[in-house]
């Protein structure tokens, strides 16, 4: 029996992209080891394995490789904070880098796999000014996370010219939806507002932290529209061997979010400032074009994304 490998599957993007996959009839496993994902995120399903460990411990994934055949792998598991990497790079790049190369020395070796999809990151392109970023606009890594990323994705791709392991790299904007984990300062900034609005919402005192002037601007997708890319680009001939951007094609900055946030809600937001955090990216938006010439559509945009998070959350909450 061979099956769908998601690593970092218990967190955000990864549950929902196996939520998918299993509306698929895909058998799963799911790798991950509870430090930002819940056990609570992974749904219960006959078709899910869910298996708690380390994928920096190369022992660990030999022996997943030894025990389970993989028709296709899916790597999401990783420190997906910019700024937990520029606290802590050599604890960062274990995960992001060294994990990655352990994947792929796995489906090498076994060599039946049909795809690995790597995810890396806008993250990649840093600070360039030339707007929007194109698959081809000009790299320029600002933090350590965005390092290991861009080696992780040159690695995947590599391993199709050099091996023809068929592999894809995605370089996700900013992803927003629900079971994004708030609880660490490195969280996604709309998790953190969410919460923050939650709060409000009952009355509590709560102040936001506004790293900056508020005037970086971001391409937030909805991770709706990610599961769609991601099962897209694991299934389209034409993606092996090659890096696709995943955004919107829009960019909204962080007051124009809050201002959007407090629309939707009827709340306003206490802000603290500070100063910019070291790493972060002023402006980001991607050119989606190449994936859009495979057949991806983005369906939702901020507005209509937010609305839909933001009204499952306080269901939730009931
Ligand atoms: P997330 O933190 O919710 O998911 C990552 C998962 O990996 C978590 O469940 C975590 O517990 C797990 N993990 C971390 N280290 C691990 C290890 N050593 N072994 C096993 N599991 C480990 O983050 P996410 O937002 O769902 O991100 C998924 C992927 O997408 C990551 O690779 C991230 O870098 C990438 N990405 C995310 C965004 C975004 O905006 N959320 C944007 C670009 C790229
Ligand atoms: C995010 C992802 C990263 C991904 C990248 C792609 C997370 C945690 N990080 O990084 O994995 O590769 O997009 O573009 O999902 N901010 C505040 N206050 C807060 C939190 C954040 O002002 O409480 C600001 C930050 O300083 C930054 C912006 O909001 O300017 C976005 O921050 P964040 O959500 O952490 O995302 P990125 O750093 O863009």
């Amino acid at each position: 029996m061979s099956y769908y490998l998601v690593t970092g599957g218990a967190g955000f993007i990864g549950s929902h992209l196996v939520e998918e996959l299993l509306k698929l009839n895909k058998k799963v496993i799911i790798i991950d080891d509870l430090s930002m994902g819940k056990k609570e995120n992974i749904p219960e399903h006959e078709n899910v394995t869910f298996i708690k460990g380390d994928i920096s411990d190369s022992e660990f994934v030999t022996d997943i490789f030894m025990r389970y055949q993989f028709e296709k792998i899916y790597h999401l598991g990783a420190i997906a904070s910019v700024a937990a990497s520029v606290e802590t790079p050599l604890v960062t790049h274990k995960t992001n880098l060294d994990a990655t190369l352990y994947l792929l020395e796995g489906a090498k070796k076994q060599g039946i796999l049909k795809r690995f999809i790597f995810a890396s990151s806008a993250a990649v392109f840093g600070d360039e000014p030339t707007l929007p970023k194109t698959e081809t606009s000009d790299i320029k890594p600002l933090s350590p996370y965005a390092i290991d990323k861009y080696a992780s994705e040159q690695y995947v791709l590599t391993y199709n010219r050099l091996y023809n392991l068929p592999t894809t790299a995605v370089r996700f904007f900013n992803v927003f939806g629900s079971r994004q984990n708030p609880s660490s300062p490195y969280s996604g900034v709309v998790s953190i507002l969410t919460d923050k609005f939650l709060e409000l919402e009952k009355n509590h005192q709560v102040e936001f932290t506004l790293y900056g002037d508020g005037e970086q601007t971001r391409d937030f997708i909805y991770v709706k529209d990610v599961v769609s890319a991601l099962v897209l680009v694991g299934e389209s001939e034409k993606a092996i061997g090659e890096v696709f951007n995943v955004g919107t094609g829009n960019s909204i900055s962080l007051n124009e979010l809050i201002s959007l946030y407090e629309k939707l809600t009827g709340l306003k937001l206490h802000i603290k400032r500070e100063d910019e955090r070291a790493g972060d990216i002023k402006y980001s938006y991607s050119d989606i074009t190449k994936i859009k010439g495979i057949g991806f559509q983005s369906l939702y945009n901020m507005e209509k994304g937010l609305t839909e998070y933001w009204n499952e959350e306080t269901k939730r909450k009931e």
